[in-house]
C-alpha cells in the first residue's frame, strides 16, 4: 500500500468515525432523556389509574342496571296487582321503554307461557352494544311472573376498558426495560457505524488504488526519462485528470525526445563540417604543387623518345584532371563546412516556390542537354498565404538540393524520357509542408534514415551532403524532413515548418 493510499484511507477512516462516532454518542444522549422524559414512575401510575377508572364505570353501569331491572320489576307488580290484564301490562311496558333508553326489551313470563312484552326498534345505523338480560320474579294475586330486562352497554366502553389496559401493559414493560432498550439501540446503531467504516475503507482502498497505480506508473516513467531513456510512453485510457497528466508526460516525452534527436543531429552535423574544413584544408593545399610538378615535368622534358612524351602527356591529363575534381570536392567541403547558422525572419512559402520554379529550367540544363525533354517538372504552391519563419536562402538550398537529387534519379532511371518530378507547398493544421515527388526508382526502406547522413551517396560525383544539408536547414527552422514512398512509385519528401499563428 502506497502512502498515498494509506492517507487517503486514514483521511475517509477518520471522516466516518468521527461523524458516525460522534452521532451514536448524541443518539445515545437523546435516547436516554426521551426515556427518562417518557418512561417514568408518575406516567405509568396516570395510566394505571386509568385503566381503573374505566374499570369502574363499567361497574357503574353494571350497577345501575340492576337499579333499573328493579324498578322495572316493581312497576309490573304495581299493574298486576291493580289490573292483571295483559293489555294493560304491554301498554305499560312500552311506557317502560320509553323512560329507560339502556332498556332494549322487557318480556313478562308466567311459566312458559308468554304474558306481555314489548322490544325497541332495532337501530341499523347504531352503535354495537352488549346486552345483559336480568331478571325479577314477581308474586302477586297468587301468580307466579317472570319479568326479564334486557339491558344493553355500548360496546364501546369494553373496548376502551382492553386498549387501555394493554397500553399500560406495554407501558410498565418499557419502564422494566428502559435501561436495557436505550442499550441494544446503541449496540445497533454500533454496528451499523462498524459496517459504514468497513464499506467506506473498501470503496476508498478500490478507488484510491485505481489512482495511485496510475500514479506510481507514471512516477516510475518520470524516473526513466530522468535517467534518460525517452523511449517511455504511457497508455491513456479512460478521460480523468490522472489521464490528462498522462497525457500530458507522453507529450513532454515526445517533444524532450523530438529535441534531443534534433540536437544530436546538429550536433553530428557540426561535427562533420569540423572534419570536411580540416580534410579540405589538407587536400587543398598539396594540389598545387602536384598540378605544378607534373607540368614542369612535361613542359622541360627534352629528350626524343616519343613513347615517353606520350605517356607523359597522358599522365599530365589525367593528373590534371583528378586535380580539377579534388578542387571541386575541396570546395563543396568548404562550403560545407562554411554553411551558415539560418537566419529566421517571416516571409510567404509560395515567394520561395515560386524562385525555384525560375532556376527549375537552369537545373535541368545542368543534367545534360536533353534533360528539359526527357523530365517534366511540375511546380504548385496552395493559393492561401503561408507566412513561416525562414531563411529564404538556406531553404531554397535545401528545396533544390532535393528537387535537383529527384530529377537526377529520374533522368538516370528513364534515358528515353517519361520521367515526372512534382513539387508543391500546401499547409494542413498548424504546418506548412514542402512536397517533392518522383516516379524514379525510389529509395530502399532500409536507407530512409541513412540518405540524411554526411556522405552517403551512390553517384560516382556526389558528395553525400545535398541532403545532410536539407536536414541541417529545416531542423534549424523548427521543422522536420521525412521520407516515404511517393504514389507514382518513386521517392517522396516532404518538409514539415511550423506556420506562423497569423496565418
Ligand atoms: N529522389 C531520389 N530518388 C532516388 N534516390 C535518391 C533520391 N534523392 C536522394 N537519393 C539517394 O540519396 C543519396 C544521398 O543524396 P544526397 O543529395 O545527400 O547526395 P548526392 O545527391 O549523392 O550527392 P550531391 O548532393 O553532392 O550531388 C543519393 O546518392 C541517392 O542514392
Ligand atoms: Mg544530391
Amino acid at each position: 500500500m502506497s502512502r498515498f493510499e494509506r492517507k487517503i484511507l486514514f483521511a475517509i477512516g477518520l471522516t466516518v468515525f468521527l461523524t458516525l462516532g460522534g452521532s451514536i454518542f448524541f443518539a445515545q444522549g437523546a435516547l436516554r432523556e426521551v426515556y427518562q422524559v417518557g418512561v417514568n414512575e408518575r406516567f405509568g401510575q396516570e395510566l394505571v389509574h386509568g385503566v381503573e377508572a374505566r374499570r369502574d364505570l363499567l361497574i357503574a353501569l353494571r350497577d345501575g342496571s340492576e337499579q333499573v331491572a328493579d324498578a322495572i320489576g316493581w312497576a309490573v307488580e304495581a299493574e298486576l296487582i291493580e289490573t292483571a290484564s295483559p293489555r294493560a301490562m304491554e301498554a305499560l311496558l312500552v311506557d317502560l321503554l320509553a323512560r329507560y333508553p339502556g332498556v332494549r326489551g322487557i318480556r313478562v313470563a308466567e311459566g312458559d307461557r308468554l304474558y306481555a312484552n314489548a322490544a325497541r326498534e332495532p337501530d341499523p345505523n347504531g352503535e354495537p352494544m352488549r346486552a345483559t338480560v336480568r331478571n325479577r320474579e314477581i308474586t302477586a294475586r297468587g301468580r307466579n311472573l317472570r319479568v326479564e330486562v334486557e339491558v344493553v352497554v355500548s360496546e364501546m366502553y369494553f373496548q376502551r376498558l382492553q386498549e387501555a389496559g394493554e397500553v399500560a401493559d406495554v407501558y410498565s414493560r418499557l419502564q422494566r426495560e428502559s435501561a436495557s432498550v436505550s442499550d441494544v439501540y446503541v449496540w445497533v446503531f454500533g454496528v451499523l457505524v462498524f459496517l459504514v467504516v468497513v464499506v467506506a475503507f473498501l470503496i476508498g482502498a478500490i478507488a484510491s488504488r485505481r489512482v495511485t497505480h496510475r500514479v506510481t506508473v507514471l512516477a516510475e516513467a518520470s524516473r526513466r526519462v530522468g535517467a534518460g531513456d525517452l523511449t517511455v510512453t504511457l497508455p491513456t485510457g479512460a478521460t480523468d485528470e490522472v489521464t490528462e497528466l498522462t497525457q500530458a508526460f507522453n507529450d513532454m516525452v515526445r517533444d524532450l525526445r523530438d529535441s534531443r534527436t534534433r540536437i544530436e543531429y546538429l550536433q553530428r552535423i557540426s561535427a562533420w563540417q569540423d572534419f570536411a574544413r580540416r580534410l579540405a584544408h589538407e587536400i587543398k593545399n598539396p594540389l598545387t604543387p602536384i598540378q605544378l610538378a607534373v607540368q614542369e615535368m612535361d613542359e622541360t622534358y627534352t629528350g626524343d623518345d616519343a613513347g615517353y612524351r606520350e605517356k607523359l602527356e597522358h599522365a599530365r591529363a589525367i593528373i590534371e584532371e583528378e586535380v580539377a575534381t579534388l578542387r571541386r570536392l575541396v570546395g563543396e567541403f568548404s562550403a560545407f563546412a562554411r554553411l551558415p547558422r539560418a537566419d529566421l525572419s517571416p516571409a510567404d512559402l509560395c515567394e520561395l516556390i515560386r524562385s525555384i520554379q525560375d532556376s527549375v529550367p537552369a537545373i535541368l540544363e545542368d543534367i545534360g542537354e536533353d534533360g528539359p525533354a526527357l523530365v517534366d517538372v511540375q511546380v504548385s504552391c496552395a493559393t492561401k498565404p503561408m507566412h513561416v519563419r525562414m531563411d529564404l536562402m538556406m531553404l531554397r538550398r535545401g528545396v533544390d538540393n532535393i528537387l535537383r537529387n529527384a530529377i537526377q534519379a529520374v533522368y538516370a532511371a528513364k534515358p528515353t524520357g517519361g520521367g515526372h518530378v512534382l513539387l508543391r507547398a500546401y499547409s494542413l493544421e498548424k504546418s506548412a509542408f514542402i512536397e517533392v515527388r518522383d516516379n524514379g526508382p525510389g529509395i530502399a526502406r532500409e536507407d530512409w534514415e541513412r540518405v540524411f547522413d554526411p556522405y552517403y551517396t551512390t553517384k560516382d560525383e556526389g558528395t553525400g551532403l545535398g541532403l545532410a544539408i536539407v536536414k541541417k536547414v529545416v531542423l534549424e527552422h523548427g521543422g522536420e524532413v521525412s521520407l516515404d514512398r511517393a504514389p507514382e512509385g518513386g521517392a517522396r519528401f516532404r518538409m514539415e515548418l511550423p506556420l506562423m499563428s497569423s496565418s
